[in-house]
């Protein structure tokens, strides 16, 4: 298994609307690979999601898992996830606000509204149909990596900046204990 490198906010790729996946490629050892590269690499950093365009590839992959996360205390967990061409479908209207960060955006935090419960089908790395209801804090980490595979981050769902924060600052003042 391999770390990849982490691109930031600048980078190209990550405004790109990226591709489809094949679903007869998703049997290829190569691709593979690259799941088992990504599901590491989001551990290493300590992401709960992570987006195949935030390393540099521009096609629909994206995993995700919540555990016991310092980061995210209190929430409850998701099972690791593998979402190729996700689909997300909004259950309710209702809207939470909440904190993200993004690895592509280091060290920043900031208030984002997210519909409350969404409908999500894709396919997993299997190539099997998945179909789920996600809510909360687990609708919200799939909102964000949706985005990224639709070339969009965080920062632009803020109807504000002024809750723009650095960590620091964030674990200051902000950190629920
Ligand atoms: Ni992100």
């Amino acid at each position: 298994m391999a770390i990849l490198k982490v691109c930031r906010l600048g980078h190209p790729v990550l405004r790109r609307v990226a591709e489809l996946v094949p679903p007869e490629s998703i049997a290829q050892p190569a691709f593979q690979q690259f799941i088992d590269d990504m599901i590491e690499t989001m551990y290493e950093y300590e992401g709960v999601g992570l987006a195949a365009p935030q390393v540099h590839v521009s096609q629909q992959i994206a995993v995700l898992e919540v555990g016991k996360h310092p980061r995210y205390p209190d929430v409850p967990s998701v099972p690791l996830t593998v979402l190729i061409n996700p689909r997300v479908t909004v259950v309710s209207e209702e809207t939470v606000d909440g904190w993200e960060g993004c690895l592509s955006i280091p060290d920043l935090r900031g208030v984002v509204p997210r519909y409350r419960e969404l409908r999500v089908e894709a396919l997993d790395r299997q190539g099997k149909p998945l179909d789920f209801i996600a809510k909360d804090f687990h609708a919200r980490v799939v909102q964000h990596e949706y985005d990224h595979l639709q070339g969009k981050v965080y920062a632009d769902r803020m109807p504000s900046l002024e809750t723009l924060t650095h960590l620091t600052e964030w674990q200051r003042y902000w950190l629920k204990n």
